[in-house]
């Protein structure tokens, strides 16, 4: 074969993979050796609902094959009142993520956050009787994991039972049940779907102490015989802080426990902090203009350079545990929609995700 008819050749090879696959089928996943996922927001869940077809919907199924309802799926959202659960929206979002072939998680089925009132309250607003929540908490994980059986693939079970210095968090759960709820949680999840994976759920693992509670959390449910099947390391991280060293410690000692780890919540904030490391959502601090450097949506070069050596650091730490890490999941699709844009400041502008304000991908990704 000549020169010529070799270009020809490949020319038309190319072609036809064109049409085989599709203009658009290879993005960010492809070059991954785990699922890359992306939180789902209640927008974009609305238009799926409405059968829109937007641009954040077309990037999400290029660049990512594993999605998570970032709010959808909470128990305020599922069960507002005791007794009406409103699945609409949630099923919506299943239905097209099924359809598109992505591992979809659900998030979640014991939090303190998002949590209706009725939950662990009485009439009275008092704490509700032990009998009363197991109850409440049976209902609603086997109402709702018995609903989306075999179309999610697993559940954060519970999410931030265990504080930054290793004791349990005092949520309501907490002191009506002690550190067992987190076992009925986990009971009733297993009862409902036996092939459905469970996973335990928190932020802040840059702390060993946090980190040796959910390792016996681990350790406590397996030696009763129970189904866990991973611990999920949100990784609200900063462009400073923490080390990775502190994250490649906490896999280690999950893994050596037996589970699987996955990274559910990945973002960097790459604006001033004011209050430390922490991603307790009742954290609010006053807005100052210092605190919010960049607030037309730009950020400087050399930012977002650094923004993006810190991502590909964190990705060849992930890769280098690829056997043990289920998926790395970014907690939201672009800057403009990123929590942190209010939290724990309202009203600022952060740069902490893989696609800009316009909906392009950030140029470094092509290095993860
Ligand atoms: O749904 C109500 C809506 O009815 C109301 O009109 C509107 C007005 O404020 O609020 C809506 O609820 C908001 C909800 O997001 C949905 O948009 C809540 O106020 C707001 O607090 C809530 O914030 C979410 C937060 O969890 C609390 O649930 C963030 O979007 C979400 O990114 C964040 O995600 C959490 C993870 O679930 C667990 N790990 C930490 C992570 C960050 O905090």
């Amino acid at each position: 074969m000549n020169k010529k008819q070799s270009i020809s050749t490949l020319t038309a090879l190319a072609v036809a993979t064109t049409m085989a696959f599709g203009a658009n089928s290879t993005g960010l996943k492809d070059n991954m050796p785990f699922k890359l996922g992306v939180a789902v927001s209640n927008a974009q869940i609305n238009d799926i609902a409405n059968g829109r077809k937007t641009q954040a919907l077309d990037l999400i199924k290029r660049n990512f094959n594993q999605v998570v309802a970032e709010n959808a799926m909470k128990d305020q959202p599922l069960q507002p009142i005791e007794g009406h659960f409103d699945f609409d929206a949630a099923d919506a979002f299943v239905d097209w993520s099924n359809k598109n072939g992505m591992k979809t998680m659900g998030h979640v089925l014991l939090w303190h956050s998002q949590l209706p009132g009725w939950f662990t309250r009485g009439d009275n607003g008092e704490l509700c009787s032990r009998e009363k929540l197991l109850d409440r908490m049976e209902n609603h994980i086997k109402t709702v994991v018995t609903h989306f059986k075999g179309r999610v693939a697993g559940w954060d079970v519970v999410n931030e039972a265990v504080e930054g210095d290793g004791s349990y968090r005092r949520s309501d759960f907490y002191k009506i049940l002690g550190e067992e709820f987190i076992d009925y949680a986990f009971k009733f999840a297993h009862e409902a779907d036996p092939d459905c994976e469970l996973w335990y759920n928190d932020y802040g693992n840059e702390s060993a102490k946090k980190n040796e509670t959910i390792a016996s959390i681990v350790r406590r449910l397996k030696s009763k015989g129970m189904r866990i099947d991973g611990v999920g390391l949100q990784t609200h991280i900063r462009i400073d802080s923490p080390s990775i060293e502190s994250y490649e410690n906490a896999i280690n000692l999950f893994v050596a426990e037996g589970v699987k780890v996955a990274i559910t919540e990945m973002d960097i904030s790459v604006l001033p902090s004011a209050w430390g490391l922490t991603a307790e959502v009742s954290t609010k601090v006053e807005y100052r203009e210092k605190l919010n450097p960049w607030p037309d949506g730009n950020l400087p070069p050399e930012v977002d350079k650094q923004l993006g050596e810190r991502y590909a650091e964190w990705f060849r730490m992930f890769r280098r545990h690829a056997a043990s890490i289920d998926r790395v999941t970014v907690w939201g699709l672009s800057d403009s929609s990123s929590w942190l844009n209010d939290f724990p400041v309202p009203g600022r502008t952060d740069y902490p995700l893989l696609v800009t304000r316009d909906m392009k991908l950030k140029p470094w990704t092509k290095s993860l």
